[in-house]
């Protein structure tokens, strides 16, 4: 099938900066993202580029260069779907809350809600291919409602899992390590496969476009981010067993990752692993290896979130010990909330652990954070300990870093933001209450450098 026009509903972090690259580099295909969530797509057609809804390094060029040329954000769902060859769905496929899997499965409402509308709308053939992350053989869900509901149209499901990591969306989707597209092995599927891979070649290397099966493409992507997290949580975990012996985890992460079999990317310690997928993708898999009785595949994987949740809390318990110990001003700074540098999102970042741990133990926090909002920070707060008045008394929320850190003894690094390296930090030790401490929870700062300003530093496995 010749594919002239695109839809793709969902324009979130996934939605927005693929179709973004997908219109960039093919000029010749209209695309268009949809999505009910109206401030948002106000936000993407918004004269100021800088607010547009995602904070990605380098998106705005991107954007300003496709949008209104061949790249359109619409709330008009129906329109977008009757009038496209190709339709994505890219919407969230968040944990249950709720029902059967609830707290580990998948809640692939949103996804079906999209398939019953596409089949309720089309009115001709189309390919529909899977861009959120989904459980093993949901396309199998999304082709029965499809071919349930509308008998007259022949529906080709794709299965395209997205890679892309927050803060390095714009070069990872222009550079991917790979693209994966997994379909039907029929005639149609091949075809179906066929087109999406021609959108891709405009700028990926065919050998870089991997074509498998549904079920191994939709396996293949819980299996990476659960991958990466296992990285991360082991060197963790190394991280305490170094501050008991003296080794330095840098040292020894360092000393692993030249090992070619091993790599070394993955491999740097911090406070925690956050972002919207990593702790949703592993429960997903957790449940689905326990549905089916791998009790002992499901306890590996899950031990990768114990880690996780392990190191948050006992580096908030190690602040809140050390106030105690040394009877310090009950007053925490806290520099950085997003769940990594260079992305204005959030969504299960370690610092809102730490600031709950914190926060329930009477400390109250000064934080910053360079990108994101105010009204997210307490957003975050409420959300795990519904306490809005305790949280809007124990927090309060700055806009430069500097104004944060009097009648504190305490500065805790919970994100890596570059900026945080080019401070004045001997300022900073000038204006803070002494004894003063900086507690490294992305060991990004150097240890000699403020131990001979004056700072007590205590970093992560060192
Ligand atoms: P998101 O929450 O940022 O965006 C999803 C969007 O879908 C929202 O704007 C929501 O309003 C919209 N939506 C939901 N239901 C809809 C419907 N019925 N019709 C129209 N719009 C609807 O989510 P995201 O971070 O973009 O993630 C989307 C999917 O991609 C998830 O499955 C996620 O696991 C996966 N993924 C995310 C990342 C990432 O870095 N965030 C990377 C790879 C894969
Ligand atoms: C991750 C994957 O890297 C992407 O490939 C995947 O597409 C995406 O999840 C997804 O499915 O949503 P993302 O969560 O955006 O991307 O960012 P990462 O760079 O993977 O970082 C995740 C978390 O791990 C961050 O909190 C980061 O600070 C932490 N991290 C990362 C470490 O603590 N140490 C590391 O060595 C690397």
């Amino acid at each position: 099938m010749k594919i002239k026009n695109i839809c793709c509903i969902g324009a979130g972090y996934v939605g927005g900066p693929t179709m973004a690259v997908i219109a960039q580099k093919n000029p010749d295909i209209t695309v268009t993202v949809v999505d009910i969530n109206e401030k948002r797509i106000a936000a993407w057609n918004s004269n100021n580029f800088d607010e547009l809804p995602i904070y990605e390094p380098g998106l705005s060029d991107v954007v300003k260069e496709t949008r209104g040329r061949n790249l359109f954000f619409s709330i008009d769902i129906k329109s977008a779907i009757i009038n496209s060859e190709m339709i994505f769905i890219s919407v969230n496929t968040p944990t249950k809350t709720s029902g059967e899997g609830k707290g580990f499965a998948a809640d692939l409402k949103y996804v079906e809600l999209c398939a019953n509308q596409i089949a309720e709308i089309s009115t001709t053939d189309k390919i529909v291919v899977e861009k959120s992350t989904v459980p093993v053989r949901t396309s199998e869900k999304i082709k029965k409602i499809l071919n349930s509901k509308n008998k007259y149209i022949d529906f080709q499901i794709l299965s395209n899992p997205e890679f892309l990591a927050e803060g390095t969306a714009v070069r990872d989707l222009q550079i991917p390590d790979r693209v994966i597209i997994g379909g039907d092995n029929t005639k149609k599927g091949n075809q179906a496969i066929e087109s999406l891979v021609k959108i891709y070649s405009s700028w990926v290397p065919r050998k870089n476009i991997l074509t498998t099966n549904l079920w191994s493409s939709e396996l293949s992507k819980l299996t990476a981010n659960a991958f990466l997290a296992q990285r991360i949580s082991s060197i963790n975990s190394l991280s305490e067993l170094c501050e008991e012996t003296g080794a330095d985890i840098e040292e020894v992460s360092k000393a692993i990752g030249m090992d070619s079999r091993i790599g070394n990317s993955f491999l740097k310690t911090s406070v925690g692993f956050g972002g919207s997928c990593f702790q949703k993708d592993i429960l997903n898999l957790v449940y689905i290896a326990r549905s089916i009785g791998l009790e002992k595949v499901a306890n590996y994987w899950e031990q990768i979130l114990i880690i996780n949740a392990h190191q948050r809390d006992r580096f908030a318990n190690k602040i809140n010990a050390l106030i105690n110990k040394e009877s310090l001003n009950k007053n925490v700074c806290i520099f950085g909330w997003s769940f990594k540098k260079d992305t204005n999102d959030t969504r299960e970042s370690a610092a809102i652990y730490v600031a709950n741990n914190l926060i329930k133990s009477n400390i109250y926090l000064n934080v910053y954070d360079p990108k994101v909002k105010r009204s997210q920070i307490y957003f975050d707060l409420n959300y795990i300990n519904k306490n809005d008045a305790k949280n809007k008394r124990h927090v309060l929320v700055y806009d430069r870093h500097i104004d944060c850190i009097y009648q504190t003894n305490i500065i805790a690094i919970l994100t890596e933001w570059d900026e945080f390296k080019e401070y004045d930090w001997e300022k900073i030790y000038d204006k803070m209450s002494k004894p003063a401490y900086v507690f490294d929870g992305r060991n990004v700062l150097e240890k000699e450098e403020l131990e001979s300003i004056g700072f007590n530093y205590i970093g992560l496995g060192r």
